[in-house]
């Protein structure tokens, strides 16, 4: 899988997202869990909303991010620079020239999902193969003891319009299942003085926490203790 799964939606992503996440919040969060570790890896960097947050506060990071999207990349080139090295890389291809400490994903390849009783993974990678092979190839591009961190995501939550001037936003979700397998589908929508001007739909595959937890073990990670629901994390078991 290589496509722009946000093309549809690169001219108003911003301006949606970033009306439902507080980025500064989140790096400020992250950068606790990151400590004194420098070699960052985002999966799904997207137009870079997080990055940036986390380079204002912390600008000595080396910050390298992937992702499929080349309309979203653009924009992160354009607002980042130099100041990260950016890939158009599916992680389940993943093949890097360098080793990190850290790899998280917000609202990336993968976040897990509050679904009322449990909690699910939403996955952009649809087959279990590849969702597989994303986690070994993260894993091998991590030192040992290296962590990986899937951030919690409001994504499975429709949103009304909201409006901004004459411009108005909206995702619709809706849950479904196929064959047993449970997807996602958002559908994204911009209009402009009521005529629609961008219109973006996602799906996502849904997994039981239980068994992408095993996946995650297959691929040498163990779930450290962390007392949140904002974000998960596994570590890289060192290599015997
Ligand atoms: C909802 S956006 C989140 C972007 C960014 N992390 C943020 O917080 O704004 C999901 C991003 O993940 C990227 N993505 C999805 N599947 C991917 C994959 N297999 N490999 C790399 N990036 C992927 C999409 O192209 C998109 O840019």
């Amino acid at each position: 899988m290589s496509t722009d799964l946000y093309q549809g939606m690169s001219d108003f992503y911003n301006a949606f997202i970033q009306r439902n996440r507080d980025y500064r919040a989140i790096a400020i969060e992250l950068l606790q869990l990151f400590g004194d570790k420098q070699d960052i890896l985002d999966v799904g960097i997207g137009t870079g909303l997080l990055v940036e947050q986390l380079l204002l506060l912390q600008p000595e990071l080396q910050i390298t991010g992937i992702d499929t999207s080349t309309s979203l990349l653009a924009q992160a080139k354009a607002s980042l620079g130099t100041q990260v090295d950016l890939y158009c890389q599916d992680v389940c291809n993943l093949q890097l020239d360098k080793m990190f400490d850290i790899a998280y994903s917000r609202g990336g390849a993968w976040a897990f999902v509050d679904d009322g009783d449990t909690i699910l993974l939403a996955s952009h990678i649809l087959e279990l193969d590849a969702i597989q092979q994303s986690f070994a190839r993260v894993a091998a591009h991590l030192r040992d003891g290296g962590r990986l961190m899937i951030i919690s995501s409001n994504a499975n939550h429709s949103k009304q319009d909201e409006f901004d001037g004459e411009v108005s936003f909206g995702r619709t979700v809706n849950k479904h299942w196929v064959d047993g397998e449970q997807y996602l589908v958002l559908d994204y929508m911009c209009h402009r003085q009521g005529v629609l001007t961008g219109r973006q739909k996602v799906r996502m595959r849904l997994l039981e926490l239980e068994y992408v937890e095993s996946m995650l073990r297959a691929a040498g990670f163990r779930l450290i203790p962390y007392d949140s629901t904002e974000c998960r994390i596994y570590q890289k078991e060192s290599a015997k």
